[in-house]
């Protein structure tokens, strides 16, 4: 394979041997040999090769597999981003990767691979970072990496390299499993801190977990160095292996530390706090569940959100919400004084089933949310050069009324393209959307049953059914018998369609309620039809094409 360096100045790629045999990798700069190797390991290891930039090289490796492969290493990456490289003839060219009915459009997704929880959000020296929780050799969850993305407005992104490996014992062995889990990350002067959890386990033995928390710190937000352990496995008498998710914020003269365990039985989020981000002390629970049959609250987030509210975010292992959707994410709303938290109110974010693990970051007045678009059911198809797991749309968040509404950011909508369909009133009306990416919005001014079909083969389905208090979203694809994807609310004045290809987000109210839903439509086109019982209750209805965020 023949590749161009232009301005990069590295090249990074994930190797391993393929048989009993070592493999062989070599590298030539305009036919001279620069690297010859030998591969060694039967697990995916990072080579890092230093380039020459605007130089022409061919590279050959046998008896070995690339999982990914990218150059990397110029000072302006964050503007160009890395450059993911076709490592043989069978990987497509970019826009193959990125054009299939199975990859989102307006959603960020991981290049290829498997990604979950989105980690580390903030605004970092005038941009939005995004790590994330990632297998860059498969489209399934093994040895946890930090994914990298950069971006100016959090809708188009730019991949910068993996930011953080598993430990090298874990990558020795094919027996062993974790890596580094999810955290936060916190904006110093000189640069970033992030928190982190070191998991090791042995493979399929559970009782062999050990989860410690780990800190690290960057620059420049793209390498990070002087790892080191604040908290070990265990650290606190009366909880289990569940240790982990460090969320780290400040508030007056201390430093805090939020972290998903089990405490004395119960599902619990624990509280830390330390004068210097190292020496971490324990307060005590910040918040318990009873049911016996929640081990964790997971990906805890907390902050404050309008004039005295503080919002506790949290994915919640082994529930089931009143609707019957497993692992739901839980937002608790309340007062938090003296170092503790009284719950006004407990909800769940959202009404579908696939959403875990938001975190979020506050940037000029916005607190805005990111979710991991999760798949406990299995619905996902992999495809070639497919990314399992990606992130829902950036939402910003407030407080009404004593309870968290969550609406797109207002980038998102800027991304609307050809209106295809603009109705006043309700009369049915069918329309195909070249792409299966579009935006569509209903404004209702009075009582009126309703169902938009956005997908129907005859034998498989998606619609959304409702009326003036209620909508449910019922796919022929859900797996789970016992899930509904209900949002009841008291009066349905506005009815918001984000549909992108495999996943749709609804919102209603304004970010009242909102769903998300994975739904596997092979086509590559879509078409929504509406039908309303009373359609002088129907203000309007519009859909818009939506504009594809890959746009090099
Ligand atoms: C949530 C989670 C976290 C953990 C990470 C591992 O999806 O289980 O608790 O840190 O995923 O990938």
């Amino acid at each position: 394979m023949d590749f161009y360096s232009g301005r990069y100045r590295k090249a990074e790629l994930f190797i391993r041997k393929t048989g009993e045999e070592n493999g062989e990798f070599s590298l030539k700069k305009n036919g001279q040999q620069v690297v010859t190797t030998e591969v060694t390991s039967d697990t995916f290891h990072k080579a890092t090769i230093e380039l020459c930039e605007n130089t022409e090289y061919q590279m050959d490796w046998m008896n070995s597999l690339i999982s990914q492969m990218y150059l990397c290493g110029n000072e302006d990456i964050e503007e160009t981003g890395i450059k993911h490289l076709v490592v043989n003839n069978e990987w497509p060219e970019r826009a193959e990767v990125f054009d299939t009915p199975w990859r989102e459009q307006f959603h960020f997704t991981p290049y290829v691979n498997w990604s979950n929880d989105p980690n580390g959000l903030c605004w970092f020296r005038g941009k939005y970072h995004l790590y994330y929780q990632a297998n860059p050799h498969e489209q399934k969850w093994d040895n946890m990496y930090w994914g990298h993305a950069v971006s100016k407005d959090l809708v188009h992104w730019n991949y910068l390299p993996y930011a953080l490996d598993p430990q090298s014992e874990i990558l020795e062995s094919d027996n062993l499993v974790g890596g580094a889990f999810s955290g936060s990350a916190v904006v110093l002067p000189d640069g970033l801190r992030i928190f982190f959890t070191r998991d090791l386990e042995e493979r399929g033995k559970a009782e062999t977990i050990q989860q410690s928390q780990s800190t690290a710190f960057s620059r420049d937000g793209l390498a990070f160095s002087e790892e080191q352990t604040i908290l070990p496995a265990y650290a606190v008498e009366g909880i289990d292996m569940n240790f982990r998710d460090p969320k780290v914020f400040r508030n007056g003269e201390n430093w805090y530390m939020l972290l998903a365990s089990n405490y004395f039985g119960k599902g619990s989020i624990l509280l830390f706090s330390s004068k210097d981000m190292f020496d971490w002390k324990f307060i005590g629970p910040l918040l318990q569940e009873e049911n016996p049959e929640i081990p964790s609250l997971e990906c805890p987030d907390f902050f404050p959100l309008g004039d005295d509210a503080w919002i506790l975010l949290a994915s919640v292992m082994g529930m089931r919400t009143e609707y019957g959707v497993y692992q739901p994410v839980m937002y608790y709303i309340g007062e938090w004084k003296n170092e503790k938290f009284t719950v006004n109110r407990r909800e769940s974010c959202d009404f579908g089933c696939n959403f875990y693990a938001p975190q979020t970051l506050e940037h000029e007045g916005r607190r805005i949310m990111l979710a991991w678009i999760c798949d406990w059911e299995g619905e996902q198809v992999t495809t070639r050069h497919g990314a399992y797991g990606g992130f829902t749309l950036p939402r910003e968040l407030s407080v009404r009324e004593g309870r968290l509404y969550q609406r797109p950011i207002e980038e998102v909508y800027r991304l609307q393209r050809e209106l295809l369909l603009w109705q006043n009133g309700g009369k049915a009306v069918s329309v195909e959307v070249p792409g299966n990416s579009y935006y569509s919005c209903i404004e209702f001014c009075g009582k009126t049953e309703f169902e938009i079909s956005l997908f129907d083969d005859g034998k498989d389905y998606l619609k959304i059914i409702g009326n003036n208090s209620m909508v449910e979203l019922i796919s022929s694809k859900n797996k789970d018998p016992q899930a509904r994807f209900v949002a009841e609310t008291e009066e349905l004045k506005k009815l918001e369609i984000f549909m992108d290809r495999r996943t749709v987000e609804l919102y209603l109210n304004d970010g009242e309620k909102a769903g998300t839903k994975i739904f596997m439509n092979p086509n590559r086109n879509g078409r929504i039809t509406f039908r309303f019982a009373e359609e002088t209750k129907v203000t309007h209805i519009s859909v818009h094409r939506m504009e594809a965020i890959w746009t090099k």
